[in-house]
């Protein structure tokens, strides 16, 4: 049985520290802000936004940043250190009104979110027409591999493979590391796809980053195999009337 998200919010805090952990300063923190930096969106809206470090980060280049999350010690935390407005809440009931952000981020995020297309829905809904979703994802493959030791298998040999099972089956599995016990969610690749393409969102930007230093013990096992993607959707504007 997991613990939860409050109950693993004091080992998530030490854990990210004040850099995050590797899929964080080593692959994705990079990529993700020249996204919202080249969008040049004036206020961004960070939804699951943890303890406000991404939040921090992206204040730095954009006037008005929002962060929002349900884990009460994780905003505590944000609060604390600042760099955005912090709201309690959860994605599948945003408490904006429409239209309110030139940029929504959801940035690993969405594994664990329980209702992942009621939450696109509002992360839609809160955007300007014009606006972007910039998401940063665990990669469908890697989410699917979860079922035993980490997806990572040692072969007689001493290689390892990962074992992917379940895939094309939206479930949810416990991930557990470092004192934290919470609660994932695979989905497939498809599962994303179609919900962002049914809202009517156009696919502008995709990538699965590469870590910043292949060498690092971390960035060659992340660079073996698919671990994390990136894509951008673009909410389009309403059609002219004439
Ligand atoms: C893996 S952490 C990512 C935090 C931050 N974005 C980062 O990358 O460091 C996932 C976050 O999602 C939040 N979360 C869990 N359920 C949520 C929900 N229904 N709506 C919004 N956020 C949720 C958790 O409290 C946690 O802060």
């Amino acid at each position: 049985m997991v613990l939860g998200w409050d109950q693993s919010a004091e080992a998530w805090l030490t854990v990210m520290g004040s850099t995050g952990d590797f899929s964080r300063f080593g692959v994705l923190d990079a990529p993700m802000l020249k996204r919202v930096v080249s969008s040049g969106a004036q206020t961004v809206l960070d939804v699951g936004c943890g303890e406000g470090r991404f939040c921090r980060i992206m204040s730095e280049h954009v006037p008005l940043v929002t962060g929002l999350d349900p884990t009460r010690k994780l905003l505590d935390q944000a609060r604390l250190l600042g760099g955005a407005t912090y709201v309690e809440g959860h994605a599948e009931a945003l408490p904006f009104d429409d239209g309110s952000f030139h940029c929504v981020v959801s940035y690993l995020s969405l594994i664990d979110i329980p209702d992942a297309k009621a939450a696109l829905g509002e992360m839609s809904r809160v955007l300007k027409p014009g606006g972007r979703l910039l998401i940063a994802n665990l990669a469908s493959w890697n989410t699917a591999s979860q079922t035993r030791d980490g997806g990572w298998d040692r072969l007689d040999d001493g290689a390892v493979r990962i074992t992917v099972d379940r895939y094309l089956e939206e479930h949810a599995f416990p991930a557990e590391w470092d004192g934290i016990s919470i609660e994932n969610w695979h989905r497939p690749l498809s599962f994303y796809m179609q919900a962002l393409l049914g809202l009517g969102l156009e696919l502008r930007f995709f990538d699965e980053p590469a870590a910043v230093d292949p060498a690092h013990p971390y960035g060659s096992k992340m660079n073996k195999a698919p671990y994390l993607i990136m894509m951008e959707w673009q909410k389009p504007q309403p059609e002219e009337t004439a």
